[in-house]
Formats: structure tokens, sequence, C-alpha cells
């Protein structure tokens, strides 16, 4: 049986860790995709760090446009991040028939309808477990787990950084800055920062989870969003005083005249489970008509957790792909034009 090609765009914090979950565990990952799962070439513009990373067994290149046309690709996973190449990268490796992995929440949430018609155009799948809560199998839940429900809202802690600064300046009374410092160091924060610190890191996820609960197009440029930049020690002090956490939620709410999308800093009571989701861990609730509540946790952030996420979706991409074409299920439960004018 042939093995899953994998081109992998990207080897630093989330790429080493998939290089390394996926060898290690490549026996349970074998069986339950099926076929075996093979890293045929790493795109990365520090070579050498990516030789050492995959000790000199894996080829390796400075061009990852070479890697999205190579015809010994079959998945394309994409963590470089950012709009910029990876968008171009994203759609030319749909372009050559390549399936998609990414993590790229910021891609997604604002140029995800692009995206996504294009794969539909192509008959690819584009996969983005790990571009939401990291570790939790969120995506998964909401598109197959809940798909017989009529789905009323969606509430999230879904920032690891802004949640572990928001438990240690509580906690450790410790200044916002070293905080952020620190999550910088473990590998939680964005390149840019003030995407997870301003809530824009958020918002990214809350858009791509309302698409999946409601069914409706990517649509961040509708999204409110408020960071925790103007929060300080007195707020989360006070807060605790009167029973209650601050927590940045992202929200994403059915209503009558629309869809709500938001993400602010949020009085939640202590005594709530989700007030009491310390540290870098995410945590999404979600309500619907048939289940009823049901609640998700895990690591949002970090190497090993966010590639968990990327590895499940090479499998899933790995046993959809292995259907008969014309009659594989769509991948995405988005409908293009479903509600897309509704105001938010
Ligand atoms: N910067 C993100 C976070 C990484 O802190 O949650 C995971 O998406």
């Amino acid at each position: 049986i042939q093995a899953m090609r994998v081109g992998l765009l990207g080897i630093g914090t989330v790429g080493g860790g998939t290089y390394n979950v996926l060898t290690r565990n490549a026996e349970e990952i074998t069986r339950r995709a099926g076929r075996p799962i093979e890293i045929t070439v790493v795109a990365d513009k520090d070579v050498a760090r990516a030789k050492e990373l995959t000790g000199g067994k894996v080829k390796v290149t400075d061009d990852a446009f070479a890697v999205v046309t190579d015809p010994n690709v079959d998945i394309v996973i994409e963590l470089i991040g950012g709009y910029g190449v990876a968008k171009e990268l994203v759609l030319k490796a749909i372009e050559n028939g390549k399936h998609v992995i990414t993590a790229n929440k910021a891609l997604l949430a604002v140029h995800g309808t692009e995206i996504f018609a294009k794969a539909q155009e192509k008959g690819v799948m584009v996969a983005f477990e790990a571009a939401v809560a990291g570790g939790i199998p969120i995506i998964k839940a909401v598109r197959e787990g809940l798909s017989a429900n009529r789905i009323q809202w969606v509430a999230g802690i879904i920032n690891g950084t802004t949640n572990f600064i928001l438990s240690e300046m509580r906690d450790k009374g410790l200044p916002f800055a070293d905080v952020l410092k620190e999550a910088q160091r473990l590998g939680y924060a964005e390149a840019d920062p003030t995407f997870d610190v301003e809530g824009v890191d958020a918002a990214h996820k809350i858009t791509l989870l309302s698409s999946l609960a409601f069914g409706i197009p990517v649509q961040f440029d509708k999204a409110h969003i408020e960071g925790i930049s103007k929060l300080d020690a007195t707020d989360i002090k006070y807060a605790e005083q009167l029973g209650y956490r601050i927590k940045l939620l992202g929200i994403t709410r059915r209503r009558d005249n629309g869809i709500e999308l938001r993400v602010h800093p949020t009085l939640v009571p202590s005594k709530r489970l989700i007030a009491n989701v310390e540290g870098a861990m995410n945590a999404v609730l979600v309500q619907a008509d048939a289940v009823g509540s049901t609640l998700y946790y895990g690591k949002g952030a970090g190497a090993e957790p966010t590639a968990s996420a990327v590895i499940a979706d090479v499998v899933d991409v790995t046993r959809l792909s292995t259907a008969d074409p014309e009659n594989r299920v769509p991948h995405l439960a988005f409908q293009p034009d479903a509600l897309a004018n509704l105001p938010i």
C-alpha cells in the first residue's frame, strides 16, 4: 500500500512537534490512517535547522514553491503563518491538486471563503483542526460530533497566551509584560503578539467556529474585537472580590436578526467550570438543541498539542481521500451562499 506523501512547509515550533509526533507514534498513526504517512520533503528558510531537526532523514529545501508543485507530494502542511506567502502557497498547492492542512487561522479567517471555494473547485480538502484551540478537536466536534444539532451559541477561551497572562497576573501578581515574555518563550504567542493581546487571534478562531456552527462564510471583518491590554491588576482583583474571573472569550450566537461574532474580556462567575480554566489551557462551550451544553477542554497552544491536531487532520484527509472522489462527502460543512447577507 502506497504511503501518503506529505510536504511540510515550516519546521518551527509546531512543525518540529509534528515531525516528532509523526515519527514517535508512526505505528498508531498508520493503523488509524490505514496507510503509512511519510514526510517526503520539508521546506524551511533555515535549512540547517530543518536538517538538524529531521536528523538528515528527509529531503530539505528552502524553496516552498517547489514543494507545492512537487508531483510526489499528496498533502501539503502549511505552518508558515501569515497572509502573504502562505496564501500564495496554499492556493498553488490546491491548484496542483494537493490537499492542504493548515494551522493558519489568520489566513483562513480572512481569505477562507476564497480558499475553500478553490478547494471545492479542484476537489481537494482543506483541513484546519490545528487552527482553533490547539489540541482540542473542536472543529471535528462542531462539524461531525454535533452534526445532528441546530447550534445556538459557541463561547470559549480560545487564546492560550491571554489566558496564561490573566492567570499569572491573578495568581502571582506578575506584571503583564513579564508574563507575555514567558508566553513567547514557551511558544504560545503569535509571531506578532499583539494578535494575542488585542484579541485578534481569538477573533480569527471564533470566526472559523462561527462558520462551522452556522454554515455561513468566514466574516472576520464583521467581528467585534477587544483584547486584554487595557486590563490591569486592579481589574482582576476587584473582579475576584465580586466573585468573578476575567476571561477573554470568543462568542458567536444565533439571533433572530443575524449572527453575533465577538471577542472581549468577560466577567465569568468564579464557580463556573470555564472560569477555572487556567494557564494556556483552552475551553469551548457549545450550546445546541439536541445535545444541550457540551464543554471541550485541553491545551490550546504549544508544539505537540498543536501537532496532535495537525496529524489528526493528516489521518482524516488520508482516510477521506481514499474514498471515490465522485461520492466523497464535502469535507467542509460550509454552504458559501447560505445566510451570507445576515447582519452581524
Ligand atoms: N497564539 C495562540 C494562542 C497559539 O496563544 O492561543 C495557538 O493558536
